[in-house]
C-alpha cells in the first residue's frame, strides 16, 4: 500500500481530519481532507466533526485550531514548524504597546502566538482583514500587530492610519519590484498576484494583493489563461491542479517558507500513528485568545 493510502486508512481509524495549508508540499495537500488559506482552515477547524484534527502547516495555525476546539485533540506533525513573523512580538510587548495607547483597539494578524491573541480585541486573516477592519469606526485608534505590511495594506485600502508593529514575513521579503518587472517581461499580459505580506512597492507593482484563498478564487474566475504568482510556491500545486487549462508562473522559485515544508508524508504518518505532537493552549490564555478569534469569525 502507498504511504498516501496508509495515511488515509490511519486517519479513518483515528477519526481524524487532516487540514493542510496552501503552502504545504503537494503530496501533503493531496492526502489532506481540506486544503485552504488561514481563514478557510480556521473556519473548518471550528466546524469539523472529528475527534482529532491534524494540522499540516505552521504552529500558530494548529494553536488556533486548538483554541477553537477545547474538546478535541489537535496534532501537528512537526512542532518545530514555526512562523518567524508570529515570533516577532510577545504578549508582554502587546501589553506595553497598549499601555502607551490607552483607548486604542489591539488587532492581531492570525499569524501570531496564542499569547499575543489573548492580548488583542480582534484577530484578522489576510482573507478577511479588509472586511473585519471596516467594522471599526474610522476614528478608532488601532494597534496592528505583528505584520506591518498587511496592516499598512488595509490602512491604505480604508484610508485610515494604524500604529503598525514592524514585523514581516522573511519569505515574502524575497520578492522585489524588479522581479515582478522581469516576470511581466517574460509573460506579457499575464496578471500579477501578490500576497499582502509583500512590501508596499511590490504590492503597488502587482495587479492584485490577495490571500492565498483569494488567489485560488481569482484563478477560477478570471478569463486570463496565464497568471504570475508572487507568494510561497506551494500554492502553485493547488492552482495547477484546480485549473489544468491555465498556466501559472512564480515570480521567483526562491519564495519558499522552510517551515511550511517541514510537514512530510513520513512525519504525518508518524503523527497519526503515535497521536503526537498534541498542541495545547493553557488557560486563561486560550479563553482570551478565543474571544479575539471568535469575534473575527462572527463577522
Ligand atoms: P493565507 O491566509 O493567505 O493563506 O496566508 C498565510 C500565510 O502564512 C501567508 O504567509
Ligand atoms: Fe510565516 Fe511567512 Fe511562512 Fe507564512 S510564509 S508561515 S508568514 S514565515
Amino acid at each position: 500500500m502507498s504511504l498516501h493510502d496508509e495515511i488515509r486508512q490511519l486517519a479513518a481509524a483515528r477519526k481524524a481530519v487532516i487540514l493542510a495549508h496552501n503552502y504545504t508540499r503537494g503530496d501533503v495537500q493531496d492526502v489532506a481532507d481540506y486544503t485552504g488559506d488561514s481563514l478557510e482552515l480556521a473556519r473548518k477547524a471550528a466546524t469539523v466533526d472529528a475527534d482529532v484534527i491534524v494540522f499540516c502547516g505552521v504552529y500558530f495555525m494548529a494553536e488556533t485550531a486548538a483554541i477553537l476546539n477545547p474538546g478535541k485533540t489537535v496534532l501537528i506533525p512537526e512542532p518545530s514548524a514555526g512562523c518567524p513573523m508570529a515570533d516577532m512580538i510577545t504578549g508582554e510587548q502587546v501589553r506595553e504597546l497598549k499601555a502607551k495607547h490607552p483607548g486604542a483597539k489591539a488587532v492581531c494578524y492570525v499569524n501570531s502566538t496564542a499569547e499575543v491573541k489573548a492580548e488583542c480585541d480582534m484577530c484578522v486573516t489576510s482573507g478577511n482583514a479588509e472586511r473585519v477592519m471596516k467594522t471599526f469606526p474610522a476614528d478608532q485608534e488601532i494597534l496592528f500587530v505583528p505584520d506591518q505590511h498587511l496592516g499598512g495594506h488595509i490602512a491604505n485600502l480604508l484610508g485610515r492610519t494604524y500604529t503598525l508593529w514592524p514585523g514581516y514575513c522573511p519569505t515574502h521579503q524575497i520578492i522585489t519590484v524588479r522581479g515582478i518587472d522581469e516576470a511581466r517581461a517574460r509573460h506579457p499580459g499575464a496578471p500579477v498576484l501578490v500576497h499582502p505580506e509583500c512590501a508596499k512597492d511590490v504590492r503597488q507593482a502587482a495587479d492584485h494583493a490577495l490571500s492565498t484563498g483569494g488567489m485560488c478564487a481569482f484563478a477560477r474566475e478570471t478569463d486570463a489563461t496565464e497568471i504570475i504568482v508572487g507568494t510561497e510556491t506551494g500554492i502553485l500545486h493547488r492552482l495547477r491542479k484546480e485549473n489544468p487549462e491555465k498556466t501559472f508562473y512564480p515570480v521567483t522559485e526562491r519564495m519558499v517558507c522552510p517551515n511550511m515544508k517541514k510537514t512530510t508524508l513520513d512525519n504525518l504518518f508518524d503523527c497519526l500513528r503515535g497521536l503526537k505532537t498534541v498542541v495545547t493552549v493553557p488557560e486563561p490564555i486560550a479563553t482570551r485568545a478565543r474571544a479575539a478569534v471568535e469575534a473575527m469569525l462572527a463577522i
